[in-house]
């Protein structure tokens, strides 16, 4: 992608992809500004012309999550999402975290080689979202296999055949979902799924359907990118023993290479914003209604927000990338998602200092994200 974007940041920033009927935008000051302008809109159905996300959001019984709604709707859902989060300190689970990932690299002891997404990258955020949404331990391969099809929840190619295998998984989460809520009304516990009935029932109302593709957001924002995370970290710190090395004797690097991962190679292709009347972006006019597509690798990337930026740097001081979007819609699990990278990375290279590719790494196919779908590593 980066010898695109940066032919597309030096000849034009501003593209007009007719094809697809969006603006793509590569400059990394243009993306900045588009994704922090709060006037600008989100939802699908605002937009003039077929955005990937309207072909998705206009299937049948499709019900739009916070990410595709604009004020109020976006509001309520998200402040309450928001307050219940924030109840469960993040920082609580740090520690739990660190045992969930000694559990998994427990169970690789002996082997000789793996597959670093499927024993580590993938399981690690899905029992951790499990457990704090209040997922019963005994639920967790059901919960497990449900996730992992929802990789193709933002896929608009699929064959029939796969569209249907992930509409019935997704149909199955959610009557899971549904389950938990009603047992939940009758006897609330100490998890994120009886805080947001909680708050829903407090002040602003969250209908049980809401609720549910809450929770299902969670799920599909928060696994594969986080999978993607580490996956891509792996990768990059095996493809650079010096950096690997340094991350060894300096483990106060820990934060910041998981910042340097996001800006060089982050989980999240593109963000999309719509114009709520005509505005231009550097010297381009976008008329209203038309969607600006962010090339959130290309920020990264370009030179004129990170100086020697194609060098991956775990010492970078303050590596500047928009790998969470940005303004009313910037992630609201960045602070999980670094947790558990900035834990889980060090943790897998301690335990298999020697590791190694042991094929060709495998980039999944996921329109939108940015990841491997098999890392088979050697240990020895
Ligand atoms: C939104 C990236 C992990 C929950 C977003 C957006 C991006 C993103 C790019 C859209 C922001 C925008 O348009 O401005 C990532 C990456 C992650 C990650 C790269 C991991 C490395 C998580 C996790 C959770 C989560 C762990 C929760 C458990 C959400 C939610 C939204 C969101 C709820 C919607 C926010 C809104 O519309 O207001 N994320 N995310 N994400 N993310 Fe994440």
């Amino acid at each position: 992608a980066e010898s695109v974007h940066a032919r597309l940041r030096a000849e034009c920033p501003v593209h007009h992809d007719k094809q697809f009927g969006r603006y793509f935008l590569t400059n990394g000051k243009d993306i900045e500004a588009v994704l922090r302008n709060r006037a600008l809109l989100l939802d699908p159905d605002r937009a003039n012309q077929g955005t990937i996300a309207k072909l998705q959001t206009q299937r049948e019984g499709f019900i739009k999550s916070m990410l595709f709604l604009d004020d109020p709707d976006h509001h309520r859902l998200r402040s309450l999402v928001a307050q219940a989060f924030s109840q469960r300190s993040i920082n609580d689970i740090s520690l739990h975290i660190a045992q969930v990932a000694n559990e998994l690299l427990d169970a690789l002891e002996g082997r000789d080689r793996f597959d670093a997404i499927a024993a580590y990258a993938s399981p690690l955020p899905i029992i951790i979202i499990a457990e704090i949404l209040g997922v019963d331990p005994a639920d967790r391969a059901d919960f497990i296999a449900w996730s992992r099809t929802s990789d193709n929840a933002f896929n608009p190619m699929l064959t029939a055949e796969q569209q249907e295998a992930m509409l019935r998984s997704q149909n199955e989460l959610f009557d899971y979902f549904e389950r938990q809520i009603a047992e939940r009304r009758l006897s609330p516990r100490d998890d994120l799924i009886s805080a947001m009935i909680a708050a829903a029932d407090g002040d602003h109302r969250l209908s049980d359907q809401e609720i549910k593709v809450t929770c299902n957001l969670l799920l599909v924002a928060g696994n594969i990118t986080t999978t993607d995370l580490i996956g891509n970290a792996i990768r990059l710190l095996i493809d650079h023993p010096d950096q690997r090395q340094l991350l060894h004797e300096r483990p106060d690097l820990a934060a910041n290479m998981v910042e340097e991962v996001l800006r060089f190679d982050p989980p999240v292709t593109a963000s999309s914003r719509i114009a709520p009347e005509d505005m231009t972006v550097g010297a381009t006019l976008i008329p209203k209604g038309e969607v600006m597509f962010t090339a959130l690798q290309s920020v990264g990337r370009d030179p004129e927000l990170n100086p020697d930026a194609q060098r991956f740097d775990i010492t970078r001081d303050k590596p500047v990338h928009h790998a969470f979007g940005g303004g009313v819609h910037f992630c609201l699990g960045a602070q999980l998602a670094r947790m558990e990278a900035r834990i889980a990375i060090p943790l897998l290279f301690e335990r298999f200092p020697n590791l190694s590719l042991a094929a060709e790494p495998v980039r999944k196919i996921a329109p939108g994200f940015n990841g491997y779908g098999e890392l088979l590593v050697n240990v020895g």
